[in-house]
């Protein structure tokens, strides 16, 4: 199905996610010759937040495609004069500027716009507050997937702070979409999820990782945290933190996830980083295709 914008896993159907999927893998495997020419086209990237993987990956997948890209530097925008974020969007399309990819602190950014947008303006969300990040689920899906072909049966342990996540909220749709049936959220009480998509809450790590097939831990997001939420660094550590020892827990073949950026000695030992489980690295490269096949699915005609 052909969409204006990739806002979230929601807007998706699990053949959108699965084509988008396998045209990121099938870039990869092909290279450069393959690659969309999307030269007609420009693009501009809107970070009010800061990022490393998701600005240098979207501005990668741009390059590989021939879509010249140019990131808009928000602190200096003239949002900061008292223009509105919708007004900014419409000045950017006035320039012709056609695609947007923006990452903002709201939760709530997105919704209340799209009928005010013009039909030949994409957007794509790169993180909207506490809501959604749609390419960063893709990205882990595609990383699983390239381990783990029939990921239906899947146990997948996902770790952290789940309420204030994104990236959690993205998979866990992406999981429903999918059909996966084991998928484990695993936090202490203070960072258990209000709502869920799918799944099963635990605050037991043990419990929550034993003979997972993929674990997938997460930033502890101080900066959204209540007063009330935050936890001591080092007895989150030793309760959530993922070691070898934990790992051990797993199966043996299990694969080790993060969607960064990683905060070394507090979600995860370097020991497991580093370690011949992780694929963390791998999520990072895959972003990039990912990208690129979310740049081509809504400007290629
Ligand atoms: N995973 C992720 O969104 O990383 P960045 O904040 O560096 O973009």
């Amino acid at each position: 199905m052909k969409h204006q914008h990739i806002l979230s896993i929601n807007s998706l159907t699990a053949l959108d996610a699965k084509q988008l999927i396998e045209r990121a893998i099938t870039l990869k495997q092909r290279g450069p010759t393959h690659y969309p020419n999307l030269s007609q086209h420009s693009a501009a990237a809107l970070f009010y937040e800061n990022s490393t993987r998701t600005l240098m990956s979207f501005s990668l997948a741009a390059q590989h495609c021939k879509l010249p890209l140019l990131a808009m530097h928000m602190q200096h925008s003239s949002e900061k004069k008292g223009e509105t974020f919708l007004d900014t969007l419409l000045n950017l399309h006035a320039m012709d500027y056609r695609l947007l990819i923006i990452r903002h602190p709201s939760s709530d950014l997105f919704a209340p716009l799209l009928s005010q947008l013009p039909s030949d303006l994409h957007l794509v969300n790169a993180g909207e507050g506490q809501h959604e990040h749609p390419s960063q689920a893709l990205l882990d899906m595609m990383t699983i997937m390239e381990h783990f072909p029939a990921v239906q049966h899947l146990k997948i342990a996902m770790i952290g702070n789940i309420r204030h996540s994104r990236v959690a909220n993205s998979f866990q749709r992406l999981c429903a979409l999918f059909g996966i049936k084991h998928l484990r959220l695993i936090a202490p009480k203070l960072w258990q999820p209000t709502q869920i998509s799918t799944g099963e809450v635990t605050e037991n790590l043990s419990e929550g990782i034993k003979d997972a097939d993929v674990i997938i831990t997460l930033r502890v997001q101080e900066e959204r945290l209540a007063e009330h939420e935050h936890m001591d660094r080092a007895t989150y550590h030793a309760a959530y933190g993922v070691t070898q020892q934990t790992l051990a827990l797993a199966n043996p073949h299990a694969i080790v996830m993060h969607p960064g950026p990683m905060n070394r000695g507090i979600e995860i030992s370097s020991e497991v980083a580093d370690g011949p489980q992780s694929c963390i690295l791998k999520q990072v490269h895959n972003g990039v295709f990912i990208r690129m096949s979310i740049l081509e699915r809504l400007l290629a005609t």
